[in-house]
């Protein structure tokens, strides 16, 4: 006998990577040398003085209770001053900021905050897939909003305005862009409030990958005038400082939608252990020459991922940002399921299918930088085999 599932858990599909990555490790249990080059689960170390505060705050007494729903003041300081000498936006530490397991973990909370039944969610039709799974979650409605190939995978503001009805509530966006890599700019990001004013629409903009690769300062959304009326800000240190594991992440915005999120979230979660906290507040600390470091030995990569990409006969943006690179099948594959399929099962090289991240992804895939390049080099050398 089988007690039924909620509606919910049969309308959704397991996570891609938590099927795909058991295929991974069925592989590698029986044996074969399984090269992962698909997730964006960075190799690098945090830096060192993160490890030591981790420790030493592990050793004192009252670290190991419970802590403020709303995270440490530490941590909050911590990250404002971070907000502060990366974007050169101010935010109030008290007020402004709420401590994440995660910024995946804030893309349901926002949804459960802001979502009623049936209300409409524009997500872009390329992009990171909790955004849409946890829309039909929570029972909104998903529309995908076109971003355009030949203007660098911009949104199209003028489909996303026809897509937008009275019960639109919220617009996801996320520069530099995953899966495309595509860039955040200023301009982008003035776009996007100036629609989310017109439509009035929450506007949720996540940004873990403002520091990988990207080719000019970073820039925060909350740094356009106006923004903190209709927007938040998602962010993590996932990736940018190599602690995906630990599970850190924030949102910032205006106190009354902190307030909002922190009224759901402290009913399904009890906040997180001081030590990774206290640790954390010092990761955000980690200065430009840490930040340059690590994106050198990402550089020095690139080079093996295009030998790659070329070995498959793909063509791909040489200036994209964040932790992968996106590129587009050549005529002869049949389809990208299949090329990864395979090159799973008879090269044991596993890079990630674009439809995973939209339907218009089909003709792509995305290969990640967080392998060393001595790797993806054998990666090429059983391709071309
Ligand atoms: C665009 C985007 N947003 C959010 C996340 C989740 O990050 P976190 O580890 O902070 O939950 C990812 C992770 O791959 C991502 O690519």
């Amino acid at each position: 006998m089988i007690i039924p599932l909620a509606h919910r858990a049969n309308q959704t599909q397991e996570y891609y990577f938590s099927v795909k990555l058991a295929e991974v490790r069925a592989l590698m249990a029986a044996g074969h040398d399984v090269i992962n080059i698909g997730i964006g689960n960075p190799d690098l170390m945090p830096s060192a003085n993160t490890l030591t505060a981790l420790s030493q705050s592990a050793q004192q007494p009252n670290a190991h209770g419970y802590q403020p729903y709303k995270g440490t003041p530490g941590l909050r300081q911590a990250i404002t001053r971070f907000y502060k000498h990366t974007y050169g936006v101010s935010l109030d530490a008290d007020t402004e900021i709420l401590p994440l397991i995660g910024s995946k973990e804030g893309i349901t909370h926002l949804s459960m905050t802001f979502l009623n039944d049936g209300d409409g969610v524009l997500v872009p039709e390329l992009g990171y897939p909790a955004y849409r799974a946890v829309s039909q979650m929570v029972g909104a409605k998903v529309l995908e909003y076109p971003l355009l190939e030949h203007h660098g995978w911009q949104p199209d503001w003028e489909a996303m305005a026809d897509l937008v009805t009275p019960s639109t509530k919220i617009v996801w966006m996320n520069y530099p862009h995953m899966p495309t890599g595509a860039p955040a700019t200023q301009a982008l990001f003035e776009r996007a409030v100036r629609f989310a004013h017109d439509h009035r629409v929450l506007l949720c903009h996540d940004n873990p990958y403002s520091l990988i690769l990207n080719k000019k300062p970073p820039i925060s959304l909350l740094s356009v005038d106006g923004a903190k009326e209709v927007a938040v800000e998602l962010n993590s240190l996932s990736k940018s400082h190599n602690m995906a594991g630990w599970r850190i992440g924030w949102m910032a915005g205006t106190k009354a939608y902190v307030d909002a999120v922190l009224t759901i979230k402290s009913n399904v979660d009890s906040g997180q252990f001081r030590p990774l906290m206290d640790a954390a507040a010092e990761a955000l600390t980690n200065s430009d020459d840490w930040h340059r470091d690590r994106n050198a030995v990402y550089e020095g990569r690139l080079e093996a991922v295009y030998a790659l990409l070329d070995a498959l006969g793909c063509t791909y943006a040489t200036d994209q940002e964040g932790l992968f690179i996106w590129a587009n099948l050549p005529d002869s594959v049949e389809s990208a399921e299949t090329l990864v399929d395979n090159l799973l099962r008879q090269k044991h090289v596993f890079i990630a299918p674009g439809f995973i991240f939209g339907p218009k992804g089909n003709r792509y895939v995305r290969v990640s930088l967080c392998v060393p390049k001595e790797r993806i080099w054998e990666a090429v050398r059983r391709i071309s085999e």
